[in-house]
């Protein structure tokens, strides 16, 4: 994320020269902070309230006609019909340089920006500031009064495959949904940690190395190691199924002897050699050998590890992704483990159970989570096990201020026995601190080849078909630089605003050709509109820095203002977003401003006008540019300037 700053100068600017009476209210980051102060201090001078009441309920508009602000009248708690309330707070409301007369509209007033004012401010503003335009790092300070206190710390834990096992949609959701939240925490100014919770445990690693013997080879595996390990384990678990039969049926006669009293003692014997032979078995003693610290089993589990994380880095890359930490449930020491079972046992959370350690949530005021198994009867731990020992290691390690697990919606009983049984356990504080972002499922993600394994193969797929579509613009073609990288990010946009488009919780059906289709709101559409002004200025042939002087007053088209004023938004959508959470904040507004550049380039031409009105149209699509490079790049896309 070192591409997305916070606006720190405007910061710093912000706690010196103007500090808001108002909470939350920074003129210099945010252009409707300007307007939001100017009406609450005239309102209140005019109609006798107090400002603080007023300030906090000026609302953003959902579509222009709305207004730009408006404020609900019933909200300020005045014993009034709110509909007369309206009518006589607007006409109270005095004359103003910074906006119109308010207009009230049934329990509301709506505020409109006048032009002029709000084009100086806001082209000059984002021609200036550039991609901070829209940060607004105040909101990730432990007090914004005071920056000597430091910024606030989020771990957004998210990804987080299994080694040699498939990366499947829900982890391509998390890596998108992850990628992004990291993005938006760090444009609010808080000091984000990454970290992919590895699944890289357990006795499948070691079926993997015994298989390794049989099936692996060295050179596959430095060449591609996700692929090889997969195709390993593939390997020796159809061994295991394959032994498992003969197993069961030795069972069954022995059962069905045992059920007519004849001696079993031959074929006991015989099953106990057989089960000692099997895949499964060797794997529990290879396990139980990392486990006991063998170095080396270890040491071949570390390779394994080391070389599939090599991997998933480059793939990560693609996607503007570079985590900070890789961890995993290897990583879990035994004492956090201990540690957690002593203080459940002695907070009576945890009981006794058929030799297991289970906690009965239902006696503890939570019904809905059931029971969970926190140790198995043979003393081993499990998936929720680490998970108790990494929350408090992970709060030891990092003093944070917020985590955020980003699992799919499948594990959200897993998540939440986990927070509950943290709070449990004494810490509900750091419950408190935690948060599971979940989302929906992928319906029948495929390659054209067959199932899906890899996010590689799906990346790769997306690119081809991008490749084709590129290709059949014969003279656009000829002008892209790399056409294969180029082809490469627009397959993984298409792949990426499919996965954002719709809220978390809904899942979608993954589907090639409409992703990377150029009609209605699909990745290349995006990348179409940014690379669009991009040719713009180039076939402009303008100054860009010379843009912030150019003659605003000239932008008079009521298709002009109405662009200026969404542009003015894109603060408001990201502090909005930091709420919501959800891509679909952005995106959708990316959307709407893309609809209203398309409808004004016939009306607003930059080629063959008059000089001056030339520079401004063009300084109005530059300014545009950058608020969509900068949602762009909060979305966690690289936008292209040619296609
Ligand atoms: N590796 C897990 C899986 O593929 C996801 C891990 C989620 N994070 C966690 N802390 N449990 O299902």
């Amino acid at each position: 994320a070192a591409s997305l700053p916070a606006s720190v100068e405007a910061l710093s600017l912000q706690s010196t020269a103007e500090k808001s009476q108002f909470a939350g209210c920074f003129p210099t980051l945010n252009p409707m902070d300007i307007y939001r102060q100017h009406i609450a201090v005239e309102l209140s001078k005019a109609a006798d309230i107090d400002a603080q009441k007023i300030y906090p309920r000026i609302a953003w508009t959902s579509t222009l006609d709305k207004g730009d602000l408006s404020l609900p009248v019933a909200s300020l708690q005045i014993k009034q019909n709110p509909v007369e309330l309206a009518k006589d707070l607007a006409s109270k409301f005095p004359a103003s340089d910074l906006i119109h007369p308010p207009t009230p509209l049934g329990p509301h007033i709506q505020f409109f920006c006048k032009p002029k004012p709000l084009i100086d401010n806001v082209l000059g503003r984002i021609l200036k500031e550039k991609s901070a335009f829209g940060t607004n790092g105040n909101q990730g300070q432990k007090d914004p009064s005071d920056p000597s206190k430091g910024q606030k710390k989020i771990i957004i834990e998210f990804s987080s495959p299994n080694i040699a096992k498939p990366f499947h949609a829900g982890h391509l959701r998390s890596t998108i949904i992850g990628g992004f939240l990291a993005n938006i925490y760090t444009v609010m100014g808080w000091d984000v940690i990454k970290m992919n919770y590895l699944g890289d445990w357990g006795k499948q690693y070691g079926l993997l190395a015994n298989g390794f013997k049989d099936f692996g080879n060295e050179e596959a595996l430095i060449k591609d190691p996700i692929n090889h390990l997969f195709d390993v384990y593939v390997k020796v678990n159809r061994q295991v199924s394959e032994q498992e039969g003969p197993i069961k049926e030795l069972k069954e006669q022995i059962k069905a002897k045992k059920e007519k009293s004849e001696d079993v003692a031959e074929l006991e014997a015989q099953l106990a050699k057989l089960v000692d032979v099997s895949e499964d078995e060797k794997a529990r003693r290879y396990f139980k050998s990392m486990e006991d610290g063998d170095p080396e089993a270890l040491a071949l589990w570390r390779k394994f590890r080391d070389l599939s994380i090599e991997k998933y880095k480059q793939t990560y890359a693609r996607l503007n992704i570079d985590f900070d930490v890789y961890s995993g449930e290897s990583q879990i020491k035994s004492e956090s483990m201990t540690d957690a079972y002593k203080l459940m046992e002695q907070a009576g959370v945890s009981e006794k159970s058929e030799g297991a350690v289970i906690v009965d949530f239902t006696k503890h005021g939570a019904k809905k989570l059931g029971k969970a198994i926190i140790v198995r009867k043979d003393g081993t731990p499990l998936y929720l096990t680490r998970d108790i020992g990494a929350i408090t290691e992970r709060d030891n390690d990092y003093h944070f201020d917020k985590m955020i697990y980003v699992v799919a919606a499948q594990q959200d009983l897993h998540l939440a026995q986990l927070f509950k049984v943290t709070e449990l356990m004494g810490h509900k504080d750091l419950a408190s601190r935690c948060q599971h972002i979940n989302f929906g499922m992928v319906r029948g993600m495929s390659t054209r080849k067959g199932t899906v394994k890899f996010l590689d193969d799906i990346l790769r797929d997306v690119g081809d078909k991008m490749h084709e579509v590129m290709k059949k613009n014969e003279v656009k073609y000829s002008q892209v630089e790399d056409p294969v990288k180029t082809a490469d990010i627009l397959g993984i946009t298409s792949v990426m605003v499919q996965d954002m488009t719709g809220k978390r919780v809904n899942g979608y059906d993954f589907n090639l050709d409409a992703m990377t289709s150029f009609e209605g709101d699909t990745g290349p559409y995006l990348q179409y509109a940014h690379a669009r002004l991009c040719s713009m200025a180039r076939k402009s042939e303008l100054d860009v820095n010379e843009l912030v002087n150019a003659n605003f007053d000239l932008l008079t088209e009521q298709h002009a203002v109405d662009l200026v004023r969404l542009l003015a938004q894109w603060p408001d959508v990201l502090l909005q977003t930091a709420k919501t959470l959800e891509p679909i904040t952005v995106l959708s507004y990316l959307f709407k401003m893309t609809h209203m550049l398309s409808s004004s380039y016939d009306v607003l031409k930059v080629i063959g006008s008059e000089p001056d009105v030339k520079q401004a149209r063009m300084a109005l699509y530059a300014s545009a540019r950058q608020v969509l490079n900068n949602g762009m790049r909060v979305l966690g896309l690289s936008p292209v300037e040619r296609m």
